[in-house]
Order: C-alpha cells, then sequence, then structure tokens
C-alpha cells in the first residue's frame, strides 16, 4: 500500500467524466489485440469506479463507445458488446450493494438487441438509486445529445432557459462534471459532455487507460483540489 495523498482537507469533485483513451495502443505495445486492451481498460474502469465511490464521489461519466467509433471494424466493436455481456451483470451486484445507480447515455438504439436489453434491466435495477450513479456513455455523441435536446425544446413551443436546456440532455438531474479527466496523451474533448463540462477543471494524463493506476486518480483529485474555480468572477468576488 502506497501513501495516502488524499487528506482530511482536500476536495473532492462530485462528479468526475474520464475519457478512457488508450487502450489499444497500450496493447499493441506489448504485442496483444486490441481488444485484450479494452478488456484491461473495462478491469481498470471497474476499479477506478470503485475508488472514486469509495472517496465520496457521486457521480461518474465514462466514454465507453462515441458514435464516431461505431465506424471501427466490427470485430473490435463485438469484442466491446462481448466485454459488456461478460462484465455487466456481474459488476451490477457490486454497485447495488453500493447505492449507486447506472445510467446510460447516448442512443443505445444502435447496439445490439440483447446488449439492449442488459443495459436496460441494469438502469431498471438499479432505478432506485438518485444520490450516486455511473453514466455510462455508449454509442455518445455531444453534438447530437444538443440537437436532440434542441428538438425536444422545438416541439415543446417553449423559449427554454440555461437550467430548462440541462433537464432535457442525458444527464438531466445531475450536477455537471467538476473534473475531467482524459488518459492517452491527446488533449481534445472528442464530442464528449460539451454543454456540461463548461466549467469543469480538465486533467490530461499521458498514461494510457489502462495503466491509469488508483494513485493517478487520487493525483487527479489533488490537482483538482488545489485549483480555484472561479466560473467567471476575480479572485476577490470569490
Ligand atoms: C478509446 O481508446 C477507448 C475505447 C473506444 C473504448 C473504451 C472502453 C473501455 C475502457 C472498456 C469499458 C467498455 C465498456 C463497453 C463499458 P482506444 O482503444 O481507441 O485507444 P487507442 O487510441 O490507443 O487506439
Amino acid at each position: 500500500m502506497g501513501r495516502n495523498i488524499i487528506k482530511a482537507g482536500t476536495k473532492i469533485p462530485k462528479h468526475i467524466a474520464i475519457i478512457m483513451d488508450g487502450n489499444g495502443r497500450w496493447a499493441k505495445k506489448r504485442f496483444m489485440p486490441r481488444g485484450y486492451g479494452h478488456k484491461m481498460g473495462m478491469e481498470r474502469m471497474i476499479g477506478l469506479l470503485e475508488r472514486a465511490f469509495d472517496l465520496g464521489v457521486s457521480y461518474v461519466t465514462v466514454y465507453a463507445l462515441s458514435t464516431e467509433n461505431l465506424s471501427r471494424p466490427q470485430e473490435e466493436l463485438n469484442g466491446l458488446y462481448d466485454l459488456i455481456r461478460t462484465y455487466f451483470d456481474k459488476y451490477m451486484g457490486k454497485i447495488c450493494e453500493r447505492g449507486v445507480g447506472l445510467r446510460v447515455i447516448g442512443d443505445t438504439s444502435l447496439l445490439p438487441e440483447d446488449v439492449q436489453t442488459i443495459l436496460k434491466n441494469s438502469e431498471e435495477k438499479t432505478a432506485k438509486y438518485q444520490d450516486k450513479c455511473v453514466n455510462v456513455a455508449l454509442c455518445y455523441g455531444a453534438r447530437a445529445e444538443i440537437v436532440r435536446a434542441v428538438n425536444t425544446a422545438v416541439q415543446q413551443g417553449e423559449k427554454v432557459t440555461e437550467e430548462g436546456f440541462s433537464s432535457l440532455l442525458y444527464t438531466a438531474g445531475q450536477p455537471d462534471p467538476d473534473l475531467l479527466i482524459r488518459t492517452g496523451k491527446e488533449i481534445r474533448l472528442s464530442n464528449f459532455l460539451l454543454w456540461q463540462c463548461a466549467y469543469a477543471e480538465m486533467y490530461f494524463s499521458k498514461k494510457m487507460f489502462p495503466e491509469f493506476s488508483d494513485k493517478n486518480l487520487d493525483e487527479a483529485i489533488v490537482w483538482y483540489s488545489s485549483r480555484t474555480r472561479r466560473f467567471g468572477k476575480t479572485d476577490e468576488q470569490l
């Protein structure tokens, strides 16, 4: 066990969003197939969720598959769907014990039907847990999410406020992410939570996702805790 760097005064973000990038490169470096990278990524994701909830984080949103990722080779997509088939039920028991809800965000109608059923069952089973939630972004794109919300607003025929608009997004009812973490060396948002991350602190790690350890998560949180969030105000106004 290493030294615990989270101290009593460390500010814990209420909502963390994670772009889990670098599974493929991590696997390639080890002469392993990309699917192995995703499997290790899935295990790391579960580990990080456990750590985040242990620390008192209430919401975690993970980017598992973007709309753009759907054009990847079918074999790779099937591997990801198989991971959902294998891990979801198993992991669900654990998150139910913790009182954590599961919400899938994105256009799930693009997924195989049996996978849709697994996800729907998981959502239903955990719907009673409102205060803590894992959002899994699957077939997700932020622009598509925003356009979908605009169309709903147009249908409703009334002008919207910022709060009203937020309530038309997949993340309705949840606080916006305070901290966004991206692994895998790239410094971009890749169409993830564009509306919700307006004021998120952004942490970019050079680690590939399967090697992003619990300690690395703690380091990101300690960094977050040191940030002064001004939300457009001056230091004196805070
Ligand atoms: C992007 O990195 C990662 C993905 C497209 C998949 C992320 C999936 C997991 C972490 C596993 C959890 C899965 C589910 C379905 C909940 P990349 O593999 O494209 O990396 P690269 O840029 O190195 O090729």
